[in-house]
């Protein structure tokens, strides 16, 4: 007979709780047999009418935004700013029907989110099948955003006209195989700890990734810096090259993000810019933790440690990066003794300006 896993905390609870968090998002249905998406009050008219979209949010949800502009972009071709919730409310945004306002949110109590809000005219909202998350650090509300924006790409793409219906339930396809390549990648727990035993004693950690990864970059160090209080910054890997290179010696831990979707020609080339930025951070004596692809061999013999994960399309495979960045965040943290729930000075919803 099969025994329920016991989990330490509830942080390590809703990191394993991702598959579910992210099928439950994809595949939830109404009673008449409609989708998250589909179910939103839109008209066609509306959906091709629109011609900018400005995201604000705050933390881990903002971040989930800056993945939702690339998908946006690239699939809606719709351009999508995103900004801190906490600076949208200064913003002299011009409204108008043109112009969809996203807030994304985990708690919907995010004073500074709520804030944002309000400038919107109309609201309706997308609701994702993550369930309550009670650890202050947000994991699987994360992957589920990342899921729901996804979705909200496709259906806006489709709508506008800008891919076929064949294109669209291709990526619908291979967003469904993301569950199992969560449960997969989830597999890497052990390993995560290992490197946890080797690296928790450092002070300093970079996170870099290009394009669409960047978002991950950002989130794996709000984790880490989060859980751990160690100081940890995420970067556009080619922006390190302006200033925090000069930062770089063997103290400091760079974790790379140097995954690739060979199908696709823009991530091969941000996947080789990537290598050379590698190189650049072993030039300093950077330790490297790289996340790559399964089968890649290009990456190991350059980096101190290697973390792979399944391939999958560009705009779905940060939704399987962030879990290797969550379980090495906790369990450094869990080895430094400290409360991954309730980091000190944090909140799991911020109330106050
Ligand atoms: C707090 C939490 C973060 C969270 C952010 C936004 O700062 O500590 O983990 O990402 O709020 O929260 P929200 O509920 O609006 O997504």
């Amino acid at each position: 007979m099969s025994q329920a896993k016991h989990f330490q905390h509830y942080m390590l609870k809703e990191i394993y709780e991702q598959p579910l968090a992210v099928s439950e998002t994809a595949h939830e249905k109404d009673a008449s047999g409609r989708s998250l998406i589909e179910r939103v009050p839109w008209s066609l008219d509306e959906l091709k009418a629109l011609n900018r979209i400005c995201i604000a949010a705050s933390g881990t949800s903002r971040h989930a935004g800056i993945a939702g502009k690339f998908m946006l972009e690239a699939l809606a071709r719709i351009p999508t700013e995103v900004d801190f919730a906490s600076e949208f409310q200064h913003w002299p945004v011009v409204l108008g029907p043109e112009l969809l306002m996203l807030v994304i949110t985990q708690s919907g109590e995010t004073t500074d989110t709520l804030g944002a809000m309000r400038k919107a005219k109309k609201h309706v909202g997308i609701h994702t099948k993550a369930g309550p998350e009670l650890s202050v650090p947000s994991t699987k509300a994360f992957t589920a955003q990342l899921t729901a924006l996804f979705l909200l790409a496709l259906r806006l793409a489709e709508a506008r006209g800008n891919i076929s219906s064949e294109y669209a339930q291709q990526c619908a396809a291979e967003l469904a195989l993301i569950p199992e390549k969560l449960k997969s990648v989830l597999g890497m727990d052990q390993r995560c700890l290992e490197l946890g035993h080797k690296y928790w004693k450092h002070e300093d950690f970079f996170f870099a990734g290009r394009g669409v990864h960047y978002a991950i970059a950002m989130d794996g160090a709000l984790k880490l810096k989060e859980v751990s209080y160690i100081h940890a910054e995420g970067y556009p890997s080619g922006e390190i090259l302006h200033g925090p290179l000069a930062l770089i010696d063997d103290r400091v831990v760079v974790v790379v993000i140097a995954t690739c979707d060979p199908s696709d020609s823009e991530s091969i080339v941000r996947y080789e810019k990537t290598i050379s930025n590698i190189k650049e951070f072993k030039a300093r004596s950077g330790k490297v933790i790289a996340l790559a692809c399964q089968g890649d061999r290009n990456v190991e013999a350059l980096v101190d440690d290697v973390l792979y994960i399944p391939a999958a399309p560009d705009m779905l495979s940060p939704i399987l990066e962030i879990v290797p960045l969550q379980l090495l965040a906790y369990h450094i943290a869990v080895l430094r003794g400290l409360d991954v729930d309730r980091p000190r000075s944090l909140a799991k919803a911020v109330v106050r300006e």
